[in-house]
């Protein structure tokens, strides 16, 4: 049991990379609570994963919702010593001039203010308890863009810088911060990030700029975090893991 005795917070986790990186993370011993907007859903993922799931309603664009959903995970816990910011959102692919400020307000509030909320809430209980880890969501689209994401990947791009400057500076505190970098992964975001329909032609035409020759699943996102907070990892802070295939080389 590689996260045994551990305690996690899972922001999104009700689909997705969340949801896999929640089963796993389960799988080895962890209590997970599962922060998710959509609320149903993550009762359903907190009640197939069992007795070591707790599901919490929550929106990571609000400060107030976070520092609730972070409180709530510490007092059914005791303690919480691994938070992943994972829950995102997207425009869909289009050339940028058709994205409007409110959309990319609600890219930035959802990608990127949700670390800072979450940085607020854990970090006093990180320096109480002496420890903690944080991952972060960012992705390989910033680092290798295509055309239609702009804005998506400033917010992800936001993303890598920010889990680098927290790693840095909450080093002395021995909290560690590390970022996943996926290619595009089998998600709900999938047809968003493609700009079209998810037809097997569509999905030939950007797999053949993998060199590995296949996306991301939920799975390789879940086997990457689970590295990063074990104690496996104790030596890495500041890690942008790009869990890509290949595609950002
Ligand atoms: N799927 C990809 O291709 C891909 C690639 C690179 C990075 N990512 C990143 O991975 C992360 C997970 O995305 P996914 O692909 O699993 O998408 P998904 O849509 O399957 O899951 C996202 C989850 O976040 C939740 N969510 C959305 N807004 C929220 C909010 N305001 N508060 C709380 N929860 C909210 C949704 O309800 C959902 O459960 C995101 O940060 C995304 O940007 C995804």
């Amino acid at each position: 049991m590689r996260l045994a005795n551990k305690t996690a917070i899972i922001t999104g986790a009700a689909s997705g990379f969340g949801l896999g990186i929640a089963r796993r993370f389960a799988a080895e011993g962890a209590k997970v609570a599962i922060a998710d907007i959509n609320e149903h859903g993550a009762r359903v993922a907190a009640e197939e994963i069992g007795e070591n799931a707790l599901a919490i309603g929550c929106d990571v664009a609000d400060g107030h919702s976070v520092a609730i959903a972070a409180a709530e995970a510490i007092d059914a816990f005791g303690r919480v010593d691994i938070a992943v910011n994972n829950a995102g959102w997207s425009h869909k692919n289009q050339p940028l001039l058709e994205v409007d400020e409110t959309t990319f307000r609600r890219v930035i509030d959802i990608n990127l203010m949700s670390i800072f909320h979450m940085t607020h809430a854990m970090t006093p209980h990180w320096r109480e308890v002496g420890a903690g880890v944080m991952i972060n969501l960012g992705s390989s689209t910033c680092i290798r863009p295509r055309p239609g994401l702009a804005w998506y990947d400033a917010s992800k791009g936001g993303v890598n810088a920010l889990t680098k400057s927290l790693a840095v500076e909450l080093a002395e505190d021995k909290v560690r911060v590390c970022a996943i970098a996926p290619v595009m992964g089998e998600t709900g975001l999938l047809e968003t990030f493609m700009g079209m329909a998810d037809t097997p032609k569509n999905r030939a035409k950007f797999i053949s700029t993998i060199p590995l020759r296949r996306l991301s699943t939920p799975e390789d996102i879940a086997n990457a975090a689970l590295f990063l907070a074990s104690d496996e990892a104790s030596l890495l802070t500041g890690t942008i893991l790009e869990v890509d295939g290949g595609r950002t080389i």
